[in-house]
């Protein structure tokens, strides 16, 4: 058999900072409200030159080096992300050039904020069948060129960041959960939902990419009960049971989303990887970079149980068990 094992992560996020009180100056809100409701304090906002895949570049780069491989040594490449440079090609071509990863096939991959766990999930899935050894998976986000800046319902609770995964193939007899590698991924969406958080446009219907727009309190409610949930199926899956998980690395949407979800499942929050407060909600890299910053202050360590769970526009839900 063949299984696929986390063998670098990576992170980059834009120099630029909007806190909350810069906020205060573009729209009706305060930094009391948006601390208290969202948990957040200040995002990262991309430079005028900076797009989704050079900030993707970045964090793909650094996933190279933590990893000890080079481009070249690539085979698979893909990219969540909902802000592409281009209609046409994907996004995933001018990270593949910037890497220079010749020898590799790259394509996107569209699930809003659960992206980077599709994503995820098809990677695996090509390494386990034995067509691919080493793969970069990236989540990478401009939302901030979705966003109506306008609008304080959304404006305060995005940002713009990328993180990466490079996955390696490793022989192994049964997939164990006591060793080293992606155990099980689980994947949900259900699009009757689909207008509950969505763009204002799109290529198709209006020719504009439009601007985000999302009823807040469905979609907190959604989110705590399929974050839960599926955290859930994916621990009954395994088989494991929920003392033997480590840390819990959630989608950073809002505080009280992920705290919601930590009691629904009884994980203490010291055991919960929580980079909201200084990034907002990063969609598609949210998740990357959470692990990104979990084994930059050494909270993540090898050998470690971790359980991710997601959730976004579709909506779109997912939940993954790693043995790092
Ligand atoms: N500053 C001040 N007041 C605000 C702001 C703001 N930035 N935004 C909304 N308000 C006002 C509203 O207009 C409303 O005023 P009203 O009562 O006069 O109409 C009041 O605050 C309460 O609004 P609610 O929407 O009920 O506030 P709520 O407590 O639900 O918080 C929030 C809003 C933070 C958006 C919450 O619903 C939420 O987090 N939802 C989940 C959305 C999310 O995280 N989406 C991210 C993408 S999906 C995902 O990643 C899971």
């Amino acid at each position: 058999m063949i299984k696929s094992i986390i063998a670098g992560v990576g992170g980059y996020l834009p120099e630029k900072v909007l806190t909350n009180f810069d906020l205060e100056k573009m729209v009706e809100t305060s930094d009391a409200w948006i601390r208290e409701r969202t948990g957040i304090r200040l995002r990262h906002i991309a430079a005028d030159d900076q797009t989704t895949s050079s900030l993707a570049t970045k964090a793909g780069e650094d996933a190279l080096k933590n990893a000890g491989i080079s481009g070249e040594e690539l085979d698979l490449i893909i990219l969540a992300t909902t802000t592409p440079d281009d209609t046409t090609p994907a996004t995933a071509m001018r990270v593949q050039a910037g890497l220079g990863a010749t020898k590799a096939f790259a394509f996107d991959v569209q699930a809003a904020c659960s992206g980077f766990m599709y994503a995820l999930s098809v990677a695996d899935k090509f390494i386990k069948a034995g067509t691919v050894k080493t793969a970069l998976v990236i989540g990478a986000e401009t939302l901030s060129r979705i966003v109506d800046w306008s609008d304080r319902n959304t404006c305060v609770l995005f940002g713009d960041g990328a993180g990466a995964v490079v996955l390696q193939a490793k022989e192994t007899e049964h997939i164990s959960t006591t060793e080293e590698g992606i155990l099980d991924i689980v994947l949900h969406s259900d699009g009757r939902l689909r207008d509950l958080l969505t763009t204002t446009g799109g290529v198709s219907r209006t020719q504009t990419a439009g601007f985000v727009h999302m009823e807040g309190r469905e979609v907190f409610r959604h989110a705590v009960t399929n974050l839960s949930n599926v955290a859930q199926e994916v621990i009954d899956r395994t088989g494991i049971s929920l003392s033997d998980i480590d840390f819990l690395v959630p989608h950073q949407a809002n505080i009280r989303i992920i705290e919601g979800t930590a009691k629904k499942l009884d994980i203490d929050l010291d055991k919960v990887i929580i980079t909201l407060p200084e990034q907002g909600n990063t969609s598609a890299a949210s998740i990357p970079l959470a692990l990104y910053e979990g084994i930059k202050s050494q909270k993540l360590k090898k050998g470690q149980l971790i359980l991710l769970d997601a959730m976004g526009a579709g909506f779109t839900w997912a939940g993954a068990l790693i043995r790092l």
